[in-house]
């Protein structure tokens, strides 16, 4: 009997964060590709990231994205600016030549800075983020290879992601976090034309986010730069578009509690979802 190679067949485009965020890059990446089907993982058991350790950040997305391949992904996005910024760089040097070369692991930094200098008027670019993105200053590192002439001040946001997860991003109480960090943002440079939001609950936030920046700021949400990004690696690389399958579907994973998972996720999405709990 002849043996199937696995790694032969199609998969799904597996999508990772640590818990809900990625959602909102899902569903702009479902928008203009809904052909693909996906296969998205929270790690929400062990979320937050944003104040881990490289280490530890590292260790469990590894641990994400070697699931992800064992379910039959040859594509895995990480669509999170934590897991992006502490351990992609590693697990796209050191681990994937060991499991599978033939595989890939994208982020959602390198697309973000690449659309920056046609954002921006005036080069003066704020980055809101975990602790864990700004201490890592990953996108200081990548503008300075991309477009040097571009000034990036990042602000870490360390309560913005509790709002959203504890269902307080539309409550008053929020308020007073929210202008907090921008303020802190702007004190940094005062002359900053655009704000990416470079966590991927951050969106959820946008209305308060959007009443406390100055109307001259431009506010970026990183979903449809991450979703056309990924359509122009699909058309650029046929070879991986005919390895991702095409259904149209999505499947949802969480490492938590499955309703718990299923009741927030509908909060980011606009819609409901069924989920399975997988163990790492
Ligand atoms: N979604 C993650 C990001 O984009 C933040 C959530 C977390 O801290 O786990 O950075």
């Amino acid at each position: 009997m002849q043996h199937l190679n696995l790694s032969q067949l199609q998969g799904p485009i597996g999508v990772f964060d640590s818990g809900y965020g990625g959602l909102t890059i899902l569903k702009e990446i479902r928008k203009i590709l809904p052909e693909y089907d996906y296969l998205y993982l929270g790690d929400n058991a062990r979320a937050p990231y944003g104040t881990r350790s490289f280490d530890v950040v590292y260790g469990f997305t590894l641990q994400a994205v070697e699931y992800l391949f064992s379910q039959g992904c040859h594509l895995v996005i990480l669509a999170c600016n934590t897991a992006s910024a502490k351990a992609l760089r590693s697990i796209q040097q050191n681990d994937l030549p060991k499991m599978d070369s033939a595989r890939r692991v994208l982020g959602v930094i390198r697309p973000t800075v690449e659309r920056m200098a046609e954002i921006s008027r005036n080069g003066h670019i704020g980055v809101l983020g975990t602790p864990g993105t700004i201490n890592s200053r990953s996108y200081e590192l990548e503008v300075a290879k991309l477009n040097p002439e571009i000034e990036v001040h990042g602000q870490a946001c360390p309560l913005w992601v509790p709002l959203v997860e504890n269902k307080e991003a539309d409550s008053d109480g929020a308020d007073y976090f929210v202008e907090k960090y921008i303020d802190a943002l702007l004190e940094q440079d005062s002359q900053i034309d655009t704000a990416i939001l470079a966590c991927t609950h951050y969106p959820l936030l946008l209305p308060k986010i959007r009443r406390f920046m100055p109307a001259n700021v431009e506010i970026v949400s990183q979903g449809s730069i991450v979703a056309e990004s990924l359509k122009d690696y699909l058309t650029r690389h046929p070879e991986m578009s005919a390895k991702c399958m095409k259904g149209g579907g999505c499947r949802y994973l969480t490492t938590e509690n499955v309703g718990k998972f299923e009741e927030l996720a509908s909060l980011f999405l606009g819609c409901d979802v069924k989920a399975e709990h997988v163990d790492l």
